[in-house]
């Protein structure tokens, strides 16, 4: 369960962009959050993954909790080891690397079970298992899409 309160985030010390937002996403269950372009969906995703810092933005107000766990004092790779995984919009993978490569990468943070995270891809992907030693970037289709998706579902601690 992620839990989002009151969150408040400003840019460069002075531009308000995120004001009172509050949302839950109940755990199994998907939550779409829409908007216009400049309305902060991106803003709130850094704050979600812990990026703000990198972007010049910060926290001024409000709470993020993961499973009952403030995420506040937590670096953004251990906000992905509690399984807060990004999913880049495009067609973003690593394209001279094979399939079987950029979902490997996608499992690092549970190495010691990327087999595990493997079949899993391959069950939800099956398209994937026949192309797991194509060169990424040669992909078509949907493709590059749902590998995307599978290597950020790799990406869990448990
Ligand atoms: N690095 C930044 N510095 C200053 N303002 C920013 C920065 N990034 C985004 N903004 C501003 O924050 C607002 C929300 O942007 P953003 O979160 O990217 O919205 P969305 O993803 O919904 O299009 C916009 O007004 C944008 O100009
Ligand atoms: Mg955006």
């Amino acid at each position: 369960m992620l839990a989002v309160e009151n969150l408040e985030v400003v840019y460069d010390d002075v531009i308000l962009v995120l004001r009172g937002v509050s949302l839950n996403v109940p755990a199994g269950q998907i939550v779409t959050l829409l908007g216009a372009n400049g309305s902060g969906k991106t803003t709130l995703l850094r704050a979600l993954s812990g990026l703000l810092d990198m972007h010049d933005a910060e926290l001024t107000r409000g709470s993020i909790a993961l499973n009952g766990q403030g995420t506040a004092d937590l670096s953004p790779d251990e906000i992905v080891r509690r399984g807060v995984v990004q999913v880049l919009e495009g067609r973003r993978v690593f394209s001279e690397l094979t399939v079987e490569e950029n979902l490997r990468l996608g499992g690092y943070t549970r190495s010691r079970h990327v087999k595990d995270g493997l079949a899993e891809a391959y069950d939800l992907f099956p398209v994937l298992a026949d192309r797991r030693r194509s060169t990424a970037g040669y992909l078509s289709g949907g493709c590059p899409y749902g590998l995307r998706q599978a290597a950020a579902g790799a990406d869990r601690s448990s």
